[in-house]
């Protein structure tokens, strides 16, 4: 299953205090939801293969731990979405899927 490209109609954002906006549902550890906006990953589909963080050529990832989540216990974090350049690198390399990256939509406001 790939990440929902209409995450912004069929989820709900979550207030969070981190780098990136949060679509839920999530239920922490296991259900931790897509992250980030302008280019979003599905935590609950990233499986820390780290193709995203070795290949982003403006290093929008970074990695974050999360215990205790079935797929894999480290996330690529977007954490730098404002820096994207839209080159679709990491959308091409995930082998899972989990990354979307949309242009037209803004990051965290
Ligand atoms: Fe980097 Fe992906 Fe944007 S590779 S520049 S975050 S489209
Ligand atoms: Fe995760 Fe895909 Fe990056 S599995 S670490 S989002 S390449």
């Amino acid at each position: 299953m790939a990440i929902d490209p209409n995450f912004e109609k069929n989820r709900e954002r979550i207030d969070d205090d981190g780098p990136v906006a949060v679509w839920g549902p999530i239920d922490p550890p296991e259900k931790l939801g897509i992250h980030g906006t302008h280019v979003a990953v599905d935590f609950d589909i990233c499986l820390a293969d780290g193709a995203c963080l070795e290949d982003c050529p403006v290093d929008v990832f970074t990695w974050v731990d999360t215990p205790g989540h079935p797929e894999s216990e480290l996330k690529a974090q977007p954490t730098h979405e404002d820096q994207c350049i839209d080159c679709m690198l990491c959308v091409d390399v995930c082998p899972v899927d989990a990354i979307d990256v949309d242009p037209g939509r803004a990051g965290r406001i």
